[in-house]
């Protein structure tokens, strides 16, 4: 449980699949939340934790079944605001006397659906609600189970045809409660719940990122006190704001390693060592090890035993510049919020490893280091708006990911010198041209991969015989899920004859529109 002064929501993970939606509306509306597991939530739990308000999020249950996910009676005895989604309407009816009927009846409902407001007064929670010419509101549903009939102390203040409990409040208690999910994109309006809720609550939006910066600098400094930092820095946006945050807190106590694999991009080794070495002056070693990268990776094409090998060599470079900074006590690391939530996952077994990412995992305990996490507490998109409060450049802030084995996993097959030339090449052009179109925001990831294949073309009136490449962009939220980016033709056509003009080594340029799933967003 994170230290912070500021006001706190809990919200009760009960397993539903976006769970940490929940938390993205409640911080857009400024307000510190975390989640945890319902198991987790006990009495002594909920007393350090100290809510201001609880959520129950849904979850996949139903509370029929003996032995169902439950919330700690004392959650409803703290005398703060509780809402209940979907599941969690169900165990609040449930706990507190209400009824609940499986979904037999084809009651269960999936999708859109529309609620409309009883008769009657309406409380401050439905402010912003039934506004427009419709008097109704687009929701989004998914339950199979159904309350049949409230609790004592709750009225129902919105219907849907196959809900008819759909929003549900007692209101002396500040207890509501709905069938919907209103943190998903098609509840429209749902974001106005969360505002009314928390604006019930009492809290008064005091998550600002100003506010973070603060707070994070001063348990920065409480944590190291006067030992050394190591930070391994990757040119990546996470770690570059945890350096530069921890910096500003501890100054030349941190020292970053930025190791240079080989397979970066074009420039990009020589503009993270200007950009933090000369324009911040952060202490940083510059680990050019890419002959060694290059040299162990010579004749591997399996896309695994590459990533294994990187992988490996990684934390041995990693771990050989770091062992000479004297006294270095702590290793800073850019982990993320989402990487922290310990979700309930009711799926059982371990799920199947697609691609072994690359982390620098088990490196803290082999060194005796301990963990400086300034970024657990944030998002993404938190992380790039505290990039932005420490004057991290736009250009900077906005880049799109760029995966830890580098150009390697883009480069299917062998991996030889000649080709990551012609790829980093072949690559700038297209993010060049991406730029100028004004289309780089737009895209979640773009990038270019040289094909293990060379064919055969003509230009001007000689025979050539060189590589193809695919060019690959897509949208995502999150990087689970995505869809290959919508370019014109005219713009296809316009990247393919710069790059193939360009960029010598390639006659073919062609267009992945795989989306993910079935695909992947890298090619390896
Ligand atoms: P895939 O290819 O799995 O990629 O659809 C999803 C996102 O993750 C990035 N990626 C990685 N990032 N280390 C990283 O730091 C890795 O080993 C790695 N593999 C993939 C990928 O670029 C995309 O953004």
């Amino acid at each position: 449980m994170s230290q912070t002064s500021h006001d706190r929501l809990l919200i009760i993970d009960f397993g539903s699949q976006v769970t940490q939606l929940i938390a993205r509306r409640l911080r857009e509306l400024n307000v510190y939340c975390e989640i945890h597991p319902y198991q987790n939530v006990t009495d002594a739990f909920l007393d350090s934790f100290a809510p201001k308000a609880i959520i129950f999020s849904g979850g996949p249950d139903s509370v029929m079944r003996e032995g169902s996910p439950r919330p700690p009676r004392r959650a409803y005895e703290l005398g703060v605001p509780i809402l209940g989604i979907c599941y969690g309407q169900q165990v609040m009816m449930h706990d507190l006397g209400g009824k609940v009927e499986a979904g037999e009846h084809a009651t269960a409902e999936f999708g859109r659906a529309y609620v409309s407001p009883t008769d009657g007064p309406r409380p401050d929670f439905l402010n912003g609600w039934f506004m427009d010419g419709s008097g109704r509101e687009q929701v989004w549903m998914s339950h199979g189970d159904h309350v049949s009939e409230i609790a004592p102390g709750f009225e129902v203040l919105g219907t849907s045809p196959g809900a008819p409990f759909a929003i549900t409040a007692d209101l002396d208690r500040r207890f509501y409660a709905v069938q919907f999910h209103p943190e998903v994109h098609h509840t429209p309006n749902g974001k106005t719940l969360y505002e009314n809720f928390i604006r019930d609550a009492g809290f008064t939006g005091d998550w600002t990122m100003g506010a973070y910066r603060e707070e994070a600098i001063r348990k920065i400094r409480e944590q190291v006190g006067d030992k050394q930092v190591i930070c391994g820095l990757s040119g990546g946006v996470d770690s570059s704001v945890a350096a530069v945050l921890i910096h500003e807190a501890i100054g030349d106590q941190l020292t970053c390693v930025f190791v240079d694999h080989g397979l970066l991009r074009l420039n990009e080794a020589q503009e993270v060592v200007t950009m933090f070495r000369d324009h911040y002056n952060i202490p940083l070693i510059h680990a050019d090890e890419s002959e060694l990268f290059l040299g162990e990776l010579e004749g591997i094409s399996d896309p695994e035993t590459k990533r294994k090998t990187i992988g490996r060599l990684f934390i041995d470079v990693f771990q050989k510049y770091a062992s000479e900074i004297e006294g270095a006590e702590f290793l800073a690391q850019g982990t993320l919020y989402p990487d922290v939530i310990e979700s309930v996952s009711f799926s059982g077994g371990p799920s199947v490893t697609i691609k072994s990412h690359h982390n620098v995992g088990g490196l803290p305990e082999k060194m005796g280091l301990k963990l400086v996490e300034p970024l657990r507490e944030l998002f993404k998109d938190e992380v790039r708006a505290l990039g932005h409060e420490l004057g991290l450049p736009a250009s900077f802030i906005g880049r799109h990911p760029f995966p830890g084995p580098g150009l390697a996993i883009r480069c299917p097959g062998e991996i030889t010198r000649e080709k990551l030339e012609i790829l980093r090449k072949a690559d700038a052009v297209y993010i060049d041209q991406i730029r100028k179109h004004g289309l780089y925001d737009e895209i979640w990831q773009a990038f270019v991969a040289i094909l293990p294949v060379r064919t055969v073309g003509v230009m001007g009136d000689g025979r050539t015989y060189d590589y193809a490449c695919a060019l690959r962009a897509v949208t995502s939220v999150d990087g689970m899920t995505a869809d290959y980016y919508p370019f014109s033709h005219d713009f296809l056509g316009e990247t393919a004859t710069r790059i193939i003009n360009e960029v010598k080594g390639i006659n073919r340029v062609t267009y992945d529109v795989t989306s993910k799933p079935p695909g992947t967003i890298e090619w390896e």
